[in-house]
């Protein structure tokens, strides 16, 4: 029986698809076999010794220490694409919400109750409220992964121009865009051209502050910023400076911070990005399915710290999480040949410092061997899948 522990509340629909015979679900577990989280903090958590994996229902991970669990061997996955339309669609909203002055309008309106003559009233205030429209504009997107590339395809629809930045855009995403949304090598491009900017990549201490105010200093008077990335990737200070000063029109954050909250041309959302019926159900959907993909035959598929690797085996599968280093893979091969065991079929694909090899293998795998397998070095854990 494998035991999963929820650490955040997660869709009955994604929970419902463990086998109970198979699977326990529960909030308090001990010594859990995976666990599933949306945005729990795990930094400080120390993990128990039958943990394999880990499941973020979602895409950032930065609430998991993602380096430390390859280095107990534990597989950190993601949801990625799972939530990107209810992104998206947020994003269009912080679009429009940037531009056109709804908050203030709305909230102005609301204040009219009761007044004796509301609908002259308003007909006489409106003018204060218009705002351009974003039609013919130029948007500039940061990162054109699941979430970007949507929003530049959407917004092309709206009759933006586009342009995009993406150092690391993978194939697979770059078939997916529009051929009209331009793309730029060099990210300065977005920040000189853009009417709009959106950013839609990782959070890492790499990207901390991403725009600061010496890429402020490069935009367009009047730009208007969305963030419902990750509050890090754009400092506050920098931007409500910005503000004051005129430079920047609007920032529609989707990250409180004390800096931002209650300041005049930022609209401050409460972490709404994925908050979708639909988006947390595709989320907790494709985080058990990795889950049951891994726990019972040993497959990755989206995950953060580890590479993706499948098989289909039709001995014994050893799986082996091990660091990627020279001659790890052949000590591991002969510890197997000297104690008489035939490889069948062999696959190893690696992630930066570490790497992953699935052995399909005749007959039994004692646990003996399997000690010895664990014992090579740079071998980090040993799975034996019957
Ligand atoms: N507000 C929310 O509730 C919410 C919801 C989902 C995701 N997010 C955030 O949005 C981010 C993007 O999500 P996604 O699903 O599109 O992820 P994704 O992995 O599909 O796309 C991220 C893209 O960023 C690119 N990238 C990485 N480093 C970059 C850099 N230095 N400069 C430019 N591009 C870079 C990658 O190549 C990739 O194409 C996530 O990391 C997450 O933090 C927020």
């Amino acid at each position: 029986m494998y035991k999963i522990q929820t650490l955040n509340k997660i869709s009955d629909i994604g929970t419902d698809i463990f086998d109970k015979s198979k699977y326990s679900v529960s909030e308090d577990c001990a010594n859990p076999d995976a666990i599933m989280v949306r945005s729990a903090k795990m930094h400080d958590m120390q993990f128990g010794d039958n943990l394999l994996a880990i499941a973020r229902a979602g895409a950032g991970v930065n609430n998991i220490p993602v380096e430390r669990c390859a280095q107990e061997g534990i597989c950190v996955f993601n949801t990625p694409g799972a939530n990107s339309n209810a992104v998206k669609e947020l994003a269009i909203c912080a679009l429009l919400l940037s531009s056109r002055k709804i908050v203030e309008a709305a909230s102005w309106a609301a204040s009219l109750k009761g007044t004796p003559d509301a609908p002259k009233t308003v007909e006489g205030g409106k003018s204060k409220f218009a705002g351009p429209e974003i039609a013919g504009k130029t948007l500039g997107i940061i990162g054109l992964g699941a979430i970007g590339g949507k929003i530049a395809n959407a917004a092309e629809l709206l009759g933006m121009k586009v342009i995009g930045y993406d150092p690391y855009l993978s194939v697979g995403a770059a078939l997916h865009l529009e051929p009209s949304v331009k793309i730029v090598t060099n990210i300065n491009e977005i920040y000189e051209n853009s009417d709009y900017i959106t950013i839609h990549m990782p959070y890492t201490p790499q990207t901390k502050n991403t725009i600061d105010a010496e890429q402020i200093a490069m935009m367009k008077d009047g730009v208007r910023l969305i963030n419902l990335a990750r509050g890090e990737l754009i400092n506050s200070e920098a931007v409500v400076k910005a503000i004051a000063d005129g430079k920047v029109a609007k920032y529609v954050t989707d990250f409180a911070d004390d800096v931002v909250l209650g300041v005049d041309d930022v609209i401050v959302l409460p972490h709404l990005g994925a908050s979708t019926p639909e988006s947390e159900d595709n989320c907790a959907v494709m985080a058990a399915e990795e889950l049951i993909e891994y726990l019972e035959n040993g497959n990755i598929k989206n995950s953060v710290n580890l590479p993706n690797a499948s098989m289909n085996a039709v001995g014994t599968k050893v799986c082996i999480i091990h660091k990627n280093v020279p001659t790890t893979i052949a000590s591991i091969t002969s510890v197997v040949g000297n104690e008489g065991i035939n490889i069948e079929n062999m696959v190893n694909a690696s992630k930066k410092d570490f790497a992953y090899t699935m052995l399909d293998v005749t007959g039994d795998v004692p646990p003996a061997v399997e000690g010895k397998i664990n014992a090579v070095d740079g071998v980090i854990r040993v799975r034996v899948i019957k």
